[in-house]
């Protein structure tokens, strides 16, 4: 497949590579998938390319996400989004998957694609199944006029920007933003009201400049990738809105690191793998400040009990106390929207995991930038 690129976005602009130029990209690719979108008299998304009229909006019983790898778990993080904005239930599923298992496809369910390129067969595959059995789609997709965007009936183009490392950040946060868009719209067409309605819009427009000051933390990022990079192996744990997020990390790791990490709800920890923790295996602890803190602490204390390490990513005011964790602070946004934060420092430490360990970053070994054939 041929993507338009032009000779400047090929220009790494005094970046050691395409992953650190994109991951620095952030703030201005979350400006333009935002731009225009955002009507502050009735707290809404404007989103027409949807092609949905606002009865056809309010007649979803049920919305079903699809997408591979780390587009499926960003659309874990969409669909608590929805359900918590919406409150319509909303799961993801692996396209990969939902291909090949006959899926029941039905008509007052809303299926969202998600893709980065637009070109992933397993989510095409998966969108030729959905319309052939009477099903409505759209998508979310970065690159315009590509193939997934072409077969969906409607959708919101990411504007984050043509993508070149094989490890995606910046198309993986503006899907997170398109997906609190699609919660907006679904929210204000039922019982979410115009003030927190107006709540996520004031929110979602700070998030450029939030993103910017994780991004000034890139050095103490850096320390602290030193230390993890140094495992064999590491849990990345979180739970509910932060278990996607959990589950983005350990896969960006893996990516460009080569290292095995494992991602975890931290509420299943005690049913089995606290049973590896021991000085040997360091965790990466998600703990937002949120109405979960008190239960992640508790977790995050039996981990050092049991000898383990703990780097948490958490938000200003969570009392670690004296469990001596060293911590990555992020800006606190509304809870709905604290994925898309939480996500940005976990990309950084697995770039500088890797550039600490010596390896091909844009280009690790064994993986395409878009999986095209089967
Ligand atoms: C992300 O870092 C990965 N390279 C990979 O999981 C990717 O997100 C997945 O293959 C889906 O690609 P797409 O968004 O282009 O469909």
């Amino acid at each position: 497949t041929e993507i338009d690129i032009d000779a400047e976005d090929l220009d790494l602009g005094g970046h050691p590579h395409y992953m650190a130029k994109e991951i620095q990209e952030q703030p201005e690719s979350v400006e333009r998938i935002i731009r225009g979108r955002l009507d502050d008299r009735f707290g809404v998304a404007r989103l027409d390319g949807l092609n949905l009229t606002p009865r056809e909006l309010r007649g979803f019983a049920r919305v079903k996400i699809l997408g591979c790898g780390s587009a499926y778990y960003v659309g874990q993080i969409g669909a608590t989004m929805i359900e918590e904005l919406a409150r319509i239930p909303a799961d993801a599923e692996a396209a990969s998957e939902f291909r090949y298992r006959n899926p029941i496809i039905e008509a007052d369910t809303l299926y969202i694609a998600v893709s980065q390129s637009g070109e992933t067969i397993d989510t095409a595959f998966a969108v030729e199944e959905i319309k052939r059995k009477g099903g409505r789609v759209v998508g979310l997709v970065n690159v315009v006029g590509s193939t997934i965007a072409r077969a969906c009936e409607g959708g919101v183009y990411l504007h984050a920007g043509p993508e070149i490392a094989v490890a995606s950040t910046k198309a993986l946060t503006n899907m997170a933003v398109g997906f609190a868009l699609i919660a907006l719209a679904l929210g204000r067409v039922r019982d979410l009201s115009n003030a927190d309605g107006q709540r996520i819009i004031d929110a979602i427009r700070a998030l450029p400049g939030q993103i910017k000051s994780i991004l000034d933390f890139e050095p103490e990022i850096a320390e602290h990738a030193k230390t993890v990079a140094a495992a064999k192996s590491l849990f990345f744990v979180g739970r509910v809105r932060g278990y996607p997020v959990a589950r983005e990390g350990a896969q960006k790791f893996k990516e460009i690191s080569y290292r095995h990490a494992e991602a975890y709800q931290t509420s299943e920890l005690k049913h089995g793998p606290l049973a590896l923790i021991d000085e040997e295996l360091p965790t990466v602890a998600v703990v937002p400040r949120d109405e979960l803190t008190e239960r992640n602490l508790a977790a995050v204390q039996q981990i050092k009990a049991r000898g383990g390490a703990v780097l948490a990513v958490t938000h200003e005011g969570v009392d670690f106390g004296e469990l001596g964790v060293p911590r990555i602070v992020v800006p606190k946004t509304e809870p709905e929207l604290d994925p898309i934060l939480l996500t940005i420092p976990l990309q950084l430490l697995a770039y500088h995991a890797a550039l600490t360990l010596g390896y091909d970053i844009d280009k690790p070994r064994n993986l395409a930038k878009s999986v095209t054939v089967e």
